[in-house]
């Protein structure tokens, strides 16, 4: 019985991120550069509130500038949209995140478009996502990019592999196929009105799920030696009432079948920061002109 390599996604972005913060420190020793992040949440959605809350702290161990912007949930779109022009202006600040969902009243395309191209790093506005569909340079959004930089370490090279993606959302499925392109894959998009589900996902030799959609995926949907990338995160039940976490693939089946898989949590989540870090010192190194490093995880 086969059981796949698990790929421990918080390891490696720890590595990642200690890589992140010799260059930050090289930034500073060579011209005296610190990349500055901030981060802008308007309300107060718990789970919002802890994922800001780990971005600044994960900003400033790196060795980064964090700006923390609360708005309350009743602000308007005219005052998000005017902090946003401020933090466009402001020199010290070199990457904007708005962290979404954003209240009913608030139009998130509208925000996204206003924030400045090249601090974008989210890379959510439509400007970076049209220069990442035509191979220009373009700031990639956070868990994408760390998918495709754990697939150039777990699945081989990736040139000619069938990748199949499942979800279609700006934030993750429609960025993730444009990479998986750049790198040379045979890309399916896969969505909820795909016919036969299963058996695109088992063409595939690379498959990323990310249709937030608990468990969806089951082993006999996966073809042998896989390799697989699950972006889900759900809360199910558990019968102590107070729930766990799963992904959208069936982990237990589907560990038996792939090469290698990622688990939830501890997979592709601790990624996604470490990678606005990276997002954050690309975006200051452009901003200045300087070539931006090629940032490989540390050694272990
Ligand atoms: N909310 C959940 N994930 C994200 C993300 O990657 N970026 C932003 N801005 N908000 C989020």
């Amino acid at each position: 019985m086969a059981t796949a390599t698990i790929i421990d996604g918080k390891r490696y972005a720890a590595r990642l991120r200690a890589a992140i913060a010799v260059q930050i420190a090289q930034l500073k020793a060579d011209h005296s550069l610190t990349p500055g992040l901030a981060v802008v949440l308007v309300g107060d959605d718990p789970a919002s509130q802890i994922y800001v809350r780990n971005k600044g702290l994960q900003a400033r161990e790196a060795g980064m500038h964090s700006f923390e912007y609360r708005l309350p949930a009743t602000a308007t779109q005219a005052e998000l949209l005017a902090r946003i022009a401020e933090l466009n202006q402001e020199s010290a600040v070199n990457g904007i995140l708005v962290q979404l969902p954003l209240p009913k009243q608030i139009d998130p395309e509208a925000v996204i478009a206003a924030i400045a191209v090249g601090k974008d790093v989210d890379g959510f506005h439509p400007l970076n996502a049209g220069l990442l569909a035509v191979g220009g340079t373009a700031m990639v959004p956070c868990t994408p990019l760390g998918c495709l930089m754990l697939l150039k370490d777990y699945a081989g090279p990736l040139a000619g592999q069938r990748a199949v993606v499942l979800g279609r959302s700006n934030i993750v499925g429609k960025p993730m196929a444009a990479l998986l392109l750049r790198e040379h894959c045979t890309v399916t998009l896969a969505h909820s009105r795909t016919r036969d589900l299963a058996e695109e996902c088992r063409r595939a030799d690379i498959l990323v799920a990310a249709v937030g959609k608990a468990q969806m995926v089951k082993g006999d949907w996966i073809k042998p030696g896989a390799t697989v990338i699950d972006v889900g995160i759900n809360r199910i039940p558990t019968p102590d009432g107070k729930g766990r976490l799963a992904g959208d693939v069936d982990f237990a089946s589907a560990v038996e079948v792939a090469g290698a898989i990622t688990p939830v949590p501890g997979g592709v989540g601790p990624m996604t920061i470490a990678c606005l870090l990276l997002n954050t010192l690309t975006a200051t190194c452009r901003q200045q002109g300087i070539p931006a490093p090629d940032v490989r995880p540390a050694a272990e």
